[in-house]
């Protein structure tokens, strides 16, 4: 049995494998300009950021109806259930979706269905986080705050993903003000890329309570000693940073370092179909790579349900920590 743990960083289109981009391009007569699955997945060799993005909303064209994204989601929730996911708070973005035709809510009520008999079939509770993407206008995602007026019963926090370098927080400030006044809880995309200074910009003025990614913290002593003392959490993805290229390889990635400055650290897949692994797979990973120990990769699983948005199930979150704290693992042989 895996250990249990929430996952908190993770975008359903990324979650979109090669074989079924391809089931979904033939069933809604999309065109790929890949040969097939192998040939995609050989194009997955990425520079940087934003050389993954060109791909990644490229690809997001097989996605059209509420089936397509009942299918993406029923997929995702299977794999993560089978590495130990017992809480899923997932990303989407409407804007890519919106952008090419296809309503918000015909993303929303698509994944909703799978979601919705997700812990009756898999065992994991879910919540909906919505993006704005920070490379398009304020207005955008304003209007799409607007869009998603509807659906607010089913979605939880605003993020804001995509380009980071020169689109600062700031830019979004308006966005979450509003996004607050409407009951919704804040998180954002924040020193993946970007400077330290976005990161101390996404708590100072757009009130986030969870930072994702916040990896170059590290470069600013004072902001980690913040982070620190004010118990913010990091949700960290560091399959992701070793294919971005934020890190050269897993053995230099922080990961370690982080929880030895007493960071509030939370490991996640991000992108699982692009970044060689779901979350299961991630914990793997950093265990061999950096040498975490039981007890290391235990406090992991113990933070992801703490920093989780389960505030309104009380009664699951201590059930799911108690879970951990008493979970065996296997002993070498
Ligand atoms: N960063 C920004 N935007 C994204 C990411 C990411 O790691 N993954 C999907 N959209
Ligand atoms: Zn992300």
């Amino acid at each position: 049995m895996p250990l249990p743990k929430a996952e908190l960083h993770l975008h359903i289109e990324g979650t979109l494998e090669p074989e079924l981009a391809f089931a979904l391009a033939a069933r809604n007569g999309v065109t790929l300009p890949y040969a097939d699955a192998d040939a995609l997945r050989r194009a997955y060799l990425f520079e940087d950021l934003q050389s993954f993005l060109d791909l990644y909303y490229g690809l997001m064209a097989v996605l059209r109806t509420e089936d397509d994204f009942a299918a993406l989601a029923e997929a995702y929730l299977e794999r993560a259930a089978g590495q130990g996911v017992r809480h899923a708070e997932i990303f989407f973005d409407p804007q890519a979706h919106t952008a090419r035709g296809v309503a918000i809510g015909t993303v929303v009520e698509g994944l909703s269905r799978a979601l919705d008999h997700a812990e009756e079939r898999h065992g994991v509770s879910t919540r909906l986080i919505m993006c704005f993407l920070r490379d398009e206008p304020a207005e955008s995602a304003m209007a799409t705050l607007e869009a998603a007026k509807p659906y607010l019963h089913r979605i939880t926090a605003v993020g804001l993903d995509s380009a980071e370098a020169g689109h600062p927080p700031s830019k979004f400030r308006e966005v979450y003000e509003a996004a607050a006044a409407l009951g919704l809880r804040k998180v954002a995309h924040a020193g993946e890329e970007g400077p330290p200074a976005y990161i101390r910009e996404a708590l100072d003025l757009l009130g986030v309570e969870r930072v994702d990614h916040g990896l170059r913290c590290m470069e600013d002593a004072e902001l980690v000693e913040r982070l620190v003392r004010e118990r913010i959490p990091l949700t960290l993805c560091p399959l992701s940073n070793v294919r971005l290229r934020a890190v050269d390889t897993l053995e230099d990635h922080p990961l370690a370092r982080m929880m030895d400055a007493g960071l509030l650290c939370t490991v996640n897949s991000d992108d699982p179909a692009y970044f060689g692994g779901y979350v299961g797979d991630t914990f793997h990973a950093v265990h061999e790579a950096l040498a975490l120990d039981d007890e290391r990769l235990r406090e992991l699983a113990r933070n992801s349900f703490e920093a989780s948005f389960l505030d309104d199930d009380e009664e699951r979150r201590a059930r799911l920590i108690a879970e951990v704290e008493a979970y065996e693992f296997e002993k070498p042989e």
